[in-house]
C-alpha cells in the first residue's frame, strides 16, 4: 500500500488563506502535518483561515497540529523578511514550502499599463524567487537524502499556452519565469537535498479566477477532454504526490493538473 501523507513535517504556503493555497493548507493538515503556517495580506483572512483549519485538523484526528497564521505583504521587500524573521522565531527548520501567493491582470495592450505588468511580475515571480532565497536555510535543515525537503511553485498550464484572448501579459510571462526557476533550482538544490517542483493548474474556481471563468462561459468545460474545471481534491492528490516521503524521486517536473486542457483547443 502507497500511504501519501506529510506526517510531522513543517509545512509553510503562502497565499494560504482561500483558493489553492486553502486548498493545499487543508490537504496537509488532514494528512498529518505538524505544523502548517500559513500567510497572506489581510489579517482577518489570516485568522478566519487559521480558525477552519485548526477545526479541520481536530476533525482529521491530527489534534496536535499547530496552525500559525502570518499576515504580509510578500510584493513588498521588507515585509517579506518580516515574515522570515518571524517564521524563525516559531520553528528551527521547515520540510515544505508552497510558493503559491499570486495576482493576475487582463486588459488590451493598448490600455495595459507597464506599471501592471510590473506589479504582477513583482509577486508572481520577484516575490517567489526572494521567499526561496529567504526559506533555504530552513528547508536545508530540515533536508536529508532519503526525504529531502520540498519546495512547490504554484504556476500555471498557461505558462505553456500562447492564445492569450483576455491581455495577461504579466501574468504569463510570470508563471513562464517562475516554472523555468523550479527547474533551475531543481538542478541546483538537488545536492542539498531540496526538490523543487511545480504544479500547473488549469482552471479552478476561486476568487482569482471566477472572473475569467464567467466570461468563457461553458467553454472552457466543453474544451476540457475530462468536461469539468478543476476540483479541490484534484489540486490536493498533486501536491501530497510531491510532498510525501514516497515521492522523493520526483524533481524538477512541472505537473500540469488540468484533465488535459493544455493540449485541447481553447
Ligand atoms: N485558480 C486558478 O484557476 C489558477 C490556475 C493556475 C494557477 N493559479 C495560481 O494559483 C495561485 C493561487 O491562486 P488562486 O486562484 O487561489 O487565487 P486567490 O483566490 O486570489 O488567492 C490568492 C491568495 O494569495 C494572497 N495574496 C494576494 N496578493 C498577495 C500579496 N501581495 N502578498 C501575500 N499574499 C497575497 C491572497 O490573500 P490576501 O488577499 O489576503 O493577500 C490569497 O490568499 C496563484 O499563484 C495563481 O496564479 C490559479
Amino acid at each position: 500500500m502507497v500511504d501519501f501523507n506529510v506526517e510531522n513535517k513543517i509545512v509553510l504556503i503562502t497565499g494560504g488563506t482561500r483558493g489553492l493555497g486553502l486548498y493545499c493548507a487543508e490537504a496537509v493538515v488532514e494528512n498529518g502535518a505538524k505544523t502548517v503556517i500559513i500567510s497572506s495580506r489581510k489579517p482577518k483572512a489570516c485568522e478566519d483561515a487559521k480558525a477552519h483549519l485548526e477545526q479541520l485538523a481536530k476533525k482529521a484526528g491530527n489534534n496536535k497540529c499547530e496552525v500559525i497564521a502570518i499576515p504580509a505583504d510578500l510584493s513588498v521587500e521588507e515585509q517579506c523578511e518580516d515574515l522570515f524573521k518571524k517564521i524563525s522565531e516559531k520553528v528551527d527548520k521547515l520540510d515544505i514550502f508552497v510558493a503559491n501567493a499570486g495576482a493576475t491582470w487582463g486588459a488590451p495592450l493598448e490600455d495595459h499599463k507597464v506599471s501592471a505588468v510590473k506589479k504582477v511580475i513583482n509577486l508572481n515571480f520577484v516575490a517567489v524567487y526572494h521567499s526561496i532565497q529567504l526559506a533555504t536555510p530552513l528547508l536545508e535543515r530540515a533536508a536529508t537524502q532519503e526525504d529531502p525537503s520540498r519546495i512547490i511553485i504554484m504556476s500555471s498550464i498557461i505558462s505553456l499556452l500562447h492564445n492569450d484572448s483576455v491581455g495577461t501579459y504579466g501574468y504569463l510571462g510570470s508563471k513562464a519565469a517562475v516554472s523555468h526557476l523550479g527547474r533551475n533550482l531543481a538542478v541546483q538544490f538537488a545536492p542539498r537535498h531540496i526538490n523543487v517542483n511545480s504544479i500547473l493548474p488549469g482552471f479552478f474556481p476561486t476568487k482569482m479566477a471566477n472572473g475569467l471563468i464567467e466570461a468563457a462561459g461553458d467553454m472552457l468545460t466543453e474544451t476540457n477532454p475530462r468536461g469539468r474545471l478543476g476540483e479541490k481534491g484534484d489540486l490536493q492528490a498533486a501536491l501530497l504526490f510531491l510532498c510525501s516521503k514516497q515521492g522523493n524521486y520526483i524533481n524538477g517536473v512541472d505537473l500540469c493538473v488540468d484533465g488535459g486542457a493544455r493540449l485541447a483547443k481553447m
